[in-house]
């Protein structure tokens, strides 16, 4: 098992691997349904097993009833589509070798659950940047380094950059950007509209957008697959991404 340190970068590593995830990476709650941890070159995202408010799931018990279980409740976008359904994970394995191989001596779980998140990684790059990006199990020490867990673990590209959160003028309530960044509206517009047409589910929080003004690259940093977003996110969302980006104009 190799070890990722600090330093660590993207191009040495490779999907279907079994990475010791060192003591120094401080994981923290994103959302809902990821932990995050921040290395000099990577972002490291485990789906969450804690939330911070008690009624709803963390990411892993998430994927187990909505995708594994295919419990259907409203509070999602919809339902998993064919290839991420449960009943055909063979199908998807057979897509990915790398991943396949990790059957032999791991829960399917945890490798259905990289390969939805990969398929949605294929989806999404067609027609926006993401990050290069890596589909790996984790391991983690836990008391006092005695026990090791094991986690389906995503590995992307540390992007530079500044979503799009940060450009939205907050304080007078109404929207728009900040004056600084209005001349990046109409580049950053165009790219929203490619997704938007796409058809590949997004979720539209302007956090999940960071662009790098140098050269003029918006990527999608959100990795939760299209089955698995919360329909309260982009009820939100979108209305205000929309009006901020200009994107019910042609
Ligand atoms: N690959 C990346 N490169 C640079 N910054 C990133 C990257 N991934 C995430 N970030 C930063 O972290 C923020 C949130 O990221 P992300 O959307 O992955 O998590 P989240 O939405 O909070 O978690 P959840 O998946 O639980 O909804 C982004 O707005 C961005 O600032
Ligand atoms: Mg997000």
């Amino acid at each position: 098992m190799q070890a990722l340190d600090l330093h660590s970068r993207i191009d040495a590593l490779s999907d279907g691997e079994v990475y010791a995830l060192p003591r120094s990476f401080t994981f923290e709650l994103g959302n809902l349904l990821f932990e995050r941890a921040v290395s000099d070159h990577l972002v490291v995202k485990i789906p969450s097993r804690v939330s911070r408010d008690r009624h709803s799931c963390g990411g892993w018990r998430d994927y187990l009833r909505h995708i594994r279980d295919g419990v259907t409740d409203p509070g999602w976008e919809r339902k998993p589509d064919d290839d991420e359904c449960w009943a055909r994970r063979d199908r998807l394995f057979d897509r990915y070798s790398a991943l396949k191989k990790l059957c032999a001596d791991h829960q399917e779980e945890t490798v259905h659950f990289l390969a939805i998140h990969k398929l949605h990684h294929d989806r999404l790059s067609r027609v926006i940047r993401v990050p290069k990006t890596r589909f790996v199990i984790g391991s983690r020490p836990i008391w006092f380094g005695l026990y090791r867990t094991k986690w389906p673990v995503i590995i992307q590209q540390r992007v530079p950059g500044v979503p799009l959160w940060e450009m939205i003028d907050q304080k007078t309530g109404a929207g728009g950007l900040k004056s600084e960044w209005e001349r990046y509206r109409e580049p950053i517009r165009q790219h929203l509209r490619i997704l938007l047409h796409s058809q590949v589910d997004a979720d539209w929080s302007p956090e999940n957008f960071v662009f790098d003004s140098e050269t003029q690259t918006l990527y999608y940093v959100d990795v939760k697959c299209g089955a698995m977003m919360p329909a309260a996110s982009n009820s939100h969302n979108f209305p205000l991404i929309k009006q901020d980006f200009g994107l019910g104009d042609s």
